[in-house]
């Protein structure tokens, strides 16, 4: 079969689109022949070495896929050939074909193309966590996502008015962003690149939150974004750590915790597949059926071959992308 191969960490244009040996399915395992994978930032960081888990050279990235099920280890059960299933792994969805242990495989609704269920993988996966898990959201709550036009950042924002959010105000870069957040469901849209964020941005979120400021706050950008949000919370908000797209790791300041009684939470998405694996199928169900229930739309701006995988990690890069690139073998 053919696949994205990382024989060393380093830049990933030292990773070859190649023939490789089709992987064989352990007695817990599905072998699915990919339809969709889904590029995502942290593959830029796996494939340089820089991510927090380095796989065995070796690999292919990529960390969701979509596909067709051709073969079933002895233990699985549910699944039959043929079944059209939804795939989280920590590696090797850049491929013809894809091992997962079939606790991490989840089957698609019926009408559900394989484009929009890649899409609908980590970064919903991470959003849903973020937003229930780590933020305690409830209906009602007012929710404020940063970078709100990127990967993570859609599907916070499409998850937050789905699941009930009074308001969601979407942080972005520039006024062609600004159009896909207020496109994408947000109630109001904050430009991150104004001279004045520091003060901006509160102002901006007590003007649609009666003053409050809001419940929650979704960072997967980090930087000057992170401290001017902090700013913006109300009384007992929740910021979720995501990520540091800006490239910028914030220090966060304890005594804005202290006066606001507010709560700053770490995620790390990929540690509830291993040590959660209930609570992800639980995530995926919820994501399939609001997407069923016509509540949630991935934005796939870009379809590439696989073979033309380093133009999507290229665009992920350079920030040329609005919500997802998808990868089709
Ligand atoms: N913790 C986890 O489990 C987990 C899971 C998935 C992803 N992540 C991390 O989350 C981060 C985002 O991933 P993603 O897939 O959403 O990436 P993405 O699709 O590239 O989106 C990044 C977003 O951040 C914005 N941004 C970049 N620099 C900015 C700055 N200086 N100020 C304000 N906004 C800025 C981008 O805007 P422009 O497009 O205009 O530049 C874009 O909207 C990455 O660091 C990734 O590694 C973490």
């Amino acid at each position: 079969m053919k696949a994205v191969l990382v024989n060393e960490f380093g830049p990933i244009g030292n990773a070859r689109y190649t023939e490789v040996a089709a992987p064989l399915p352990g007695n817990d395992d599905l072998l699915i022949e990919v339809r969709a994978s889904e590029a995502n930032y942290p593959d830029l960081l796996v494939m340089e070495g820089k991510y927090q888990i380095k796989p065995p050279l070796p690999f292919s990235p990529g960390k969701a896929a979509a596909g067709i099920v051709t073969a079933a280890g002895a233990n699985v059960e549910g699944f039959a050939i043929g079944s059209r299933v939804a795939a989280q792994v920590e590696y090797g969805a850049y491929a013809e074909q894809l091992i997962v242990p079939h606790r991490s495989a989840f089957r698609l609704p019926e009408a559900m193309p394989f484009d929009v269920a890649a899409a609908l993988g980590l970064v919903y996966q991470t959003s849903y966590f973020a937003l229930v898990h780590r933020a305690s959201f409830k209906p009602g709550d007012s929710v404020l996502v940063l970078g709100a036009s990127g990967g993570v950042g859609s599907a916070a924002v499409q998850l937050a008015k789905a699941m009930g959010a009074s308001v969601v105000i979407g942080g972005v870069l520039g006024a062609e962003n600004m159009q896909v957040a207020t496109a994408l469901g947000c109630d109001h849209v904050v430009d991150l690149a104004a001279a004045d964020l520091r003060d901006g941005l509160r102002e901006a979120v007590y003007g649609v939150t009666s003053g409050k400021g809001c419940d929650v706050v979704i960072d997967p950008v980090g930087g000057e974004a992170n401290a001017a949000a902090l700013r913006g919370l109300a009384w007992c908000g929740r910021m979720v750590i995501i990520g540091f797209a800006s490239g910028n790791i914030p220090t966060i300041k304890t005594n804005y915790l202290l006066v606001k009684n507010i709560a700053v939470a770490g995620l790390q998405w990929s540690d509830y597949r291993e040590r959660d694996p209930e609570g992800v199928r639980v995530a995926q169900q919820k994501i399939f059926q609001l997407w069923e229930e016509g509540k949630l739309k991935p934005h796939i701006s870009k379809k590439l071959p696989l073979a033309r995988f380093e133009e999507a990690l290229e665009d992920l890069r350079h920030s040329r992308v609005q919500g997802k690139v998808i990868l089709e073998p």
